[in-house]
């Protein structure tokens, strides 16, 4: 296993590019088995993440080749399974993405239960009401959903969860009502970026769908699709976790790609934190000082907080010249990554679904260990903004959704090194 040596304390300056997002990118994939032949992705990261859901497809029978370093072709032609077995599944939660493509394309699928996750229950009930409200007949058999729908109906169909819209949901109903007959209506969709951009891709396929990005999404379905070619939007929490790095630093950092239609709240935060921010040309820029000044931040779907910046934010929290709390609306037990920081001298009190960070004057370097993508992301942001020497174990939990992370902030001027755990 690999880990990151940080020497922490140097200020980053510099530019870097976002890369394609991985959000995005997962249902876009699977997406490709609504029709028949080769669909081609451009702007795809290179991720552990991408890689398991490329073995998703080929362990249905499909290709999932690398034309160029950022360009991946998906030949569905020889597609003639449709069972995505446990061995693959547990690796990725969002390989639940196949089971509306499997069923519209072929009556049947067949996927394994994805299980938990690093940080709390996941369950998956809105993905299952989404097909059967289609007409799908699905059974829970032997750890997997089994779902079969000789025919496929369209209707008006409500996806509002426990913690609002799901974007996982949203996406399987899509794309299973694409080739549905006639209209579905899906009422509290997911309004994330992400899901407006599996819809430009879904229309590039010829499937009639409209309102992406709004929390009414309409689908009129069509019998066949065609492989398209389509150009991934950016990766905005990628990009957000290197304007922290830029802030929590006092440096000054620019991504190119980074949107502020998208981060606009996370701006706000920022700016209100006492970080310059602009946004403008390509991308935005961060000029920071420290302390920071302390935040309230609730986490909450799109245009929420994004849960997906809360562990980074709560790193640069650390530092603030006072009491942050920091609410946790999408996942309540989502703070693995505060005793960790903790290791470095963060004080951070968690009381689920809340944590109080009452910030310091500095951290110290430490042995930590990153539990899930997120969380170790929050401890190289630390590890960058303490004295000494950080080593952030397990990081194959970041190379699952941050492309070489390490030469990205070196080319900034961190001193992050990958080395062999011993
Ligand atoms: C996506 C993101 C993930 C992010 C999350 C929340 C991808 C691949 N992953 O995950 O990085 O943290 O959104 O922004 O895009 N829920 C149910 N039943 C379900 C499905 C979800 O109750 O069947 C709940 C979840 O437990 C959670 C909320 O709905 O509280 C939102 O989850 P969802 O939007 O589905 O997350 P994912 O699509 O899995």
């Amino acid at each position: 296993m690999d880990k990151f040596v940080i020497r922490g304390g140097r200020r980053l300056s510099g530019v870097v590019a976002a890369q394609g997002s991985k959000n995005a990118c997962l249902p876009m994939m699977a997406a490709a088995l609504l029709a028949e032949g080769v669909t081609t992705l451009r702007n795809v990261p290179r991720l552990a993440d991408i890689e398991t859901m490329a073995d998703v497809l080929r362990s249905l029978g499909a290709t999932a080749e690398w034309e160029g370093p950022h360009e991946l072709a998906i030949d569905t032609t020889s597609v003639e399974r449709y069972v995505a077995p446990y061995d693959v599944v547990r690796r990725m939660r969002a390989s639940i993405a196949v089971l509306g493509p499997l069923l519209a394309r072929f009556r049947r699928a067949e996927v394994s239960l994805p299980g938990g996750c690093a940080f709390g229950p996941r369950p998956v009930d809105l993905h299952i009401k989404a097909v059967k409200e289609l007409g799908a007949k699905v059974d829970l058999r032997g750890g997997y959903i089994v779902a079969q729908a000789p025919a496929l109906k369209g209707k008006r169909v409500n996806m509002t969860g426990p913690a609002g819209p799901s974007r996982g949901a949203t996406a399987n109903l899509m794309m299973a009502a694409a080739l549905a007959e006639g209209v579905t209506v899906i009422e509290n969709a997911a309004r994330e970026p992400e899901v407006a951009d599996l819809v430009n891709m879904l229309r590039a396929m010829g499937a009639q769908v409209d309102g992406g990005g709004s929390s009414e999404i309409t689908v009129a379905g069509v019998e066949h699709l065609k492989p398209c070619e389509y150009e991934v939007m950016n990766d905005q929490i990628e990009a957000a976790t290197y304007l922290i790095a830029g802030a929590i630093t006092g440096g000054d950092v620019a991504v190119e790609g980074a949107d502020a239609g998208y981060l606009s709240l996370f701006d706000e935060r920022l700016a209100a934190a006492g970080v310059t921010v602009e946004a403008g040309g390509d991308g935005i820029r961060v000029r920071g000082s420290l302390p920071v000044a302390p935040l309230e931040i609730r986490t909450a779907p799109f245009p929420g907080f994004p849960t997906d910046l809360q562990p980074q934010m709560t790193a640069l929290l650390s530092l603030a010249s006072g009491r942050s709390v920091i609410v946790e609306g999408i996942y309540p037990d989502r703070f693995n990554h505060a005793p960790e920081l903790g290791r470095l001298g963060a004080h951070v009190e968690v009381t689920p679904p809340t944590a109080v960070v009452n910030g310091v004057h500095r951290l110290y370097g430490a042995y930590v260990m990153a539990s899930d993508l997120r969380a170790g992301a929050a401890l190289v942001l630390a590890g960058l903004a303490a004295e000494g020497e950080t080593n952030v174990r397990r990081i194959y939990h970041i190379d699952r959704g941050y492309e070489r992370m390490e030469d990205k902030l070196m080319s900034l001027g961190a001193s992050v090194e990958r080395a062999q755990e011993e």
